[in-house]
């Protein structure tokens, strides 16, 4: 049977955080609560000069090469952020990055799970175009607002795969599990630029839809916790996953258990530092575990739940590829965390406020503050302007 999955995958977040411990401090809250109750050290900052599609075709800019440009006929979009109520995401990155005109581009929307979507549709396409391969994007500003209780849960990044047939990293296998019910867990209606949650509620519900995928993908194919080497969960912040890996775990020997919390906390490590990207999370997850665990087995089984409010959960299964490990880009993500440049609280709340203007004024941005190669440089006439400065 033809594999279909992962054959690459890239990251991008801003070059600006903020400390989870100093936040604390300046919101009168034990930094421990933000630390280890919530379990984030960092959370990016994203400047004006980034938005959900500069974001993704940064992402996407480390892992296409000209083969990709010649083959990718689809460009799916999953954000919870996109600039626009009418024109997709898509559209903008397949230009930024010199894609074939004779392709799909589309944004699809789902809260968290929109890349997800795009994943599954991805692995249908190639299904019936062996031959193509498609560019799925997962790019978010994780937005509640400064002094919420969602505030230490903000983040922003993006994660960019190509889904092709003989993957090079991991193939998605079949017996998919996914359930939808309509929910009020979090939300933001068409006039609000941040999000409404009900916090304790989200959680909840999040650790329902896993029992009940989880639960249902053990009845479909007789696996169970043993099968798997790690499960990778959509990541809001790091303590929300090992919720729901807690009220599954006893039904595991010790030593497979001790295996998956010892997995679970290498799969933390680059959201701990990035903070919630709403549609990425999951599978920056996975980058961290498949980056960060050097002895990770080809032919291990991985799990991943995938949550987006309001709600669609979907638990579905992936097999390392033979010599995964040479096609990830791990040397440019550690340049990429180690020349972060911290900023202070009042510098984020700063940052924060100065937002594009929103009586459709133009304005014109300095990108030279911004490292980042794709930047938004202002605002014209109602239209973003976009510049690649390796163009
Ligand atoms: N040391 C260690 N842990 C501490 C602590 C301390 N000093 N103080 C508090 N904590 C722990 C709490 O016990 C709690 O842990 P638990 O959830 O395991 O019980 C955790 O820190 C959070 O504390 P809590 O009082 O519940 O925080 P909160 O009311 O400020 O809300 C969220 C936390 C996560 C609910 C809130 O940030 C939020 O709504 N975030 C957005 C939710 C979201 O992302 N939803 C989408 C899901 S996909």
């Amino acid at each position: 049977m033809l594999k279909i999955g992962i054959d690459k995958i890239g990251f991008y977040a801003p070059h600006l955080y903020v400390d989870m411990n100093k936040l604390a401090v300046a919101r009168n809250v034990e930094p421990e609560k933000f630390t280890i109750g919530i379990g984030q050290e960092k959370m990016a900052v994203p400047p004006i000069t980034q938005d959900a599609v500069t974001l993704a075709a940064n992402a996407a800019l480390e892992i296409i090469d000209e083969d990709d440009k010649e083959k990718i006929d689809f460009v799916i979009f999953g954000t919870e952020s996109g600039i626009d109520h009418s024109k997709s995401s898509a559209v903008y990155v397949h230009q930024l990055l010199g894609l074939k005109p004779n392709a799909r581009a589309v944004e699809v929307k789902q809260a968290c799970y929109g890349a997800t979507a795009g994943l599954q549709m991805a692995k249908g396409h190639i299904a019936l175009n062996p031959d193509s391969k498609v560019l799925v994007l997962g790019a978010d500003i994780a937005r509640y607002g400064l002094n919420t209780s969602g505030e230490a849960t903000q983040g922003a990044g993006a994660v960019a795969m190509v889904i092709s047939a003989d993957p090079k990293i991991m193939a998605l296998e079949e017996n998919n599990v996914y359930y939808t019910n309509d929910i009020m867990d979090f939300w933001r209606p068409i006039y609000s630029d941040q999000a409404f949650v009900d916090g304790k509620f989200s959680n909840e519900q999040y650790i329902a839809f896993f029992n009940k995928v989880w639960g249902q993908y053990k009845e479909m194919t007789g696996h169970a916790l043993e099968d798997f080497e790690a499960i990778c969960y959509h990541l809001p912040y790091t303590k929300m996953g090992l919720k729901a890996l807690r009220t599954v775990l006893e039904e595991a020997p010790e030593n497979v258990q001790d295996r998956l919390k010892e997995n679970y906390q290498i799969s933390t490590m680059y959201n701990r530092n990035v903070g919630n990207i709403y549609t990425g999370s999951l599978y920056l997850s996975l980058l961290s575990l498949l980056e960060r665990k050097e002895d990770l087995a080809s032919g291990s089984r991985i799990g991943m739940f995938s949550y987006g409010s309001g709600a669609v959960g979907e638990f579905f299964t992936g097999v390392l590829q033979p010599n995964y490990r040479e096609h990830l880009h791990l040397a440019s993500h550690e340049s990429l965390f180690a020349s972060r440049k911290e900023v202070s609280v009042e510098e984020y709340e700063e940052i924060f406020e100065n937002t594009l203007p929103k009586d459709g004024a133009n304005i014109e941005l300095d990108i030279e503050q911004d490292p980042a190669p794709i930047c938004l440089a202002g605002v014209n006439d109602h239209m973003r302007q976009y510049v690649n400065k390796n163009n």
